[in-house]
């Protein structure tokens, strides 16, 4: 269980990303007091500068994940903001699926999924690892709790091993690193007390997931935020499906 005084999710302009903020934003009985969306192009955001207006509490950044120097950027202007609170919670959802079939992949879109995919969840944790280490001491102080700040990476059940029968290469290629980037982080991060977790939303009508999709965006999210409410230190460096349940790598 962690209440995060402050949270920050990548890719936060449309999709899973945008309802996790506006999910965030109508929590209950509080919403975090520091809500950071961050995005490729803040200006182009309609939606989001929307939701932002109506809360005080959510302030846009600009943040592309597959450059490292706006991911250093981002943290310099997010520490600026938290202050003494630190970062609780790190949503790492920002992500791109760009082939499908074998046909179609080349070293470039296998790169440009690696570097967004894969890099951009390692990269955001360890230059944002500062904010989230003085977000756990003090929350673990406050509450006497195993961990005290959260990094959630979204993955999706195409980059389980266990379970790929084909196609989607740069994709699930990429998202198998990011499990094994929450894999390593979570073991590593453990002893600052940060809990590092990878998450499958479902297969969710978005631009990526299609219209054919199971779930609506809002009923995606929803799980996703029990599953956030309900995480144990038990849970850390596993992959959970968004009823929380442990999935294969
Ligand atoms: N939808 C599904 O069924 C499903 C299933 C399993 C897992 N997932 C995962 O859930 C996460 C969210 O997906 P979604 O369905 O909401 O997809 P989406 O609607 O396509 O949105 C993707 C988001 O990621 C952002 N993004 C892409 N590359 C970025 C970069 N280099 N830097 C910063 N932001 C970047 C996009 O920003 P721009 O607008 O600038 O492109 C957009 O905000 C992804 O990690 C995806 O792999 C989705």
């Amino acid at each position: 269980m962690i209440r995060a005084k402050t949270v920050l999710v990548t890719g936060a302009n449309r999709g899973l990303g945008l309802e996790f903020i506006k999910q965030f934003a109508g929590l209950k009985p509080a919403a975090p007091e520091i809500i950071l969306a961050t995005c490729r192009n803040p200006a182009e955001a309609t939606e989001l500068n929307h939701v932002a207006e109506q809360n005080a509490n959510v302030k846009v950044l600009k943040l592309d994940v597959s450059r490292m120097e706006s991911i250093e950027e981002c943290a310099v202007e997010a520490s600026n903001i938290l202050g003494d609170k630190g970062l609780g919670l790190l949503v790492n959802n920002a992500g791109i699926n760009i082939v499908t079939a074998l046909r179609q992949v080349t070293m470039e879109s296998m790169i440009e999924s690696y570097k967004t995919n894969t890099c951009g969840p390692l990269f955001m944790s360890k230059s944002f690892l500062p904010v989230l280490k003085k977000h756990a001491v003090q929350e673990k102080k406050a509450n006497k709790t195993p961990f005290g700040s959260v990094i959630l990476n979204v993955t999706g059940i195409l980059g389980s091993i266990a379970k790929s029968n084909g196609g989607f290469y740069s994709y699930r290629v990429s998202k198998a690193g990011g499990n094994m980037v929450t894999k390593t982080l979570a073991s590593e991060l453990k002893s600052y007390g940060i809990l590092t977790v990878a998450l499958h939303p479902g297969w969710v009508k978005t631009d990526m997931g299609g219209p054919k999709a199971q779930l609506s965006i809002e009923e995606s999210v929803t799980k996703s935020m029990d599953v956030i409410q309900n995480l144990t230190m038990a849970k850390a460096g596993h992959m959970l499906d968004n009823d929380g349940n442990e999935m294969p790598f």
